[in-house]
């Protein structure tokens, strides 16, 4: 698979060596893509560095884990994301004096009205990175949550999610985006599988499928 990461700063970065060092080709992209030069020769030879505009142009899956706040900036310069699949990573924080979270919001839901022809999952924003970083998911694996409308975009980001070490938990459609989002039931929980469908049963989702 050719995968675009917008925003290879800390998760983007690790999920993107992730998937490179599963097989993927994975071209990660910065507003000054020289200073990536140590983050690709750590992915290995799958990894290419680029611009925004470069990694949007080679991917068929995008990663855009970039802050919230500059989110309108990264799509802007990725131009035309029509028909590609969109991991939505973000969450909505915004800076002032400290990072909090911007009440009410769900960037999930922004940018699925702000790019109507994308086929937007929103995946790995629930857990900080050390947890993609430090291995530990590699005994018994963890779930990781991802909701979005396109079953089949949905199924090629849960292989993605297994080629990262992890098992997929489906939580629907977009509309439940919000459970996952800061504030969520589903927010910033290290389970496995049977914990997550603890987590899982106030929400009484029938169409929650593993894997
Ligand atoms: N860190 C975590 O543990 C974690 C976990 C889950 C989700 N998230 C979410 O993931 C997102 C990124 O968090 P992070 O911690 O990875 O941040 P980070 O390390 O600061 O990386 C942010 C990336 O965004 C890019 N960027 C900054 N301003 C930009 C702009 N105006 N236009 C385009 N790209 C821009 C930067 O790339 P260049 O400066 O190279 O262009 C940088 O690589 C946030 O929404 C966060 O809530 C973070």
């Amino acid at each position: 698979m050719k995968i675009g990461i917008i925003g290879a700063g800390e998760i983007g970065g690790t999920i993107g060596t992730l998937w490179s060092k599963a097989g993927h080709e994975v071209c990660f992209s910065s507003r000054n893509p020289h200073k990536l030069t140590d983050l690709v020769a750590a992915a290995g030879a799958n990894a290419q560095a680029g611009t925004i505009a470069e990694a949007a142009d080679f991917a068929d899956v995008i990663l855009l884990a970039v802050y919230y706040w500059t989110t309108d900036e990264a799509i802007e310069a990725a131009g035309s994301l029509d028909g590609k699949i969109l991991i939505d990573a973000t969450n909505p924080y915004i800076r002032t004096d400290v990072i909090q979270r911007v009440p009410y919001a769900s960037s999930g839901l922004e940018l699925a009205k702000k790019l109507p022809n994308t086929k937007i999952v929103k995946a790995y924003n629930t857990l900080p990175t050390a947890v993609f970083a430090n291995g530990h998911h590699r005994g018994e694996p963890y779930a990781l949550f991802y909701c979005g409308d396109d079953v089949d975009a949905k199924e090629v980001v849960a292989q993605l999610i297994i080629d990262s070490g992890f098992i997929g938990v489906d939580t629907g459609k977009l509309n439940q985006v919000i459970h996952q989002e800061p504030d969520g039931i589903l927010y910033n929980y290290i389970v496995t599988v049977a914990e997550a469908q603890t987590l899982l049963a106030p929400l009484q989702q029938s169409s929650m499928k593993v894997g």
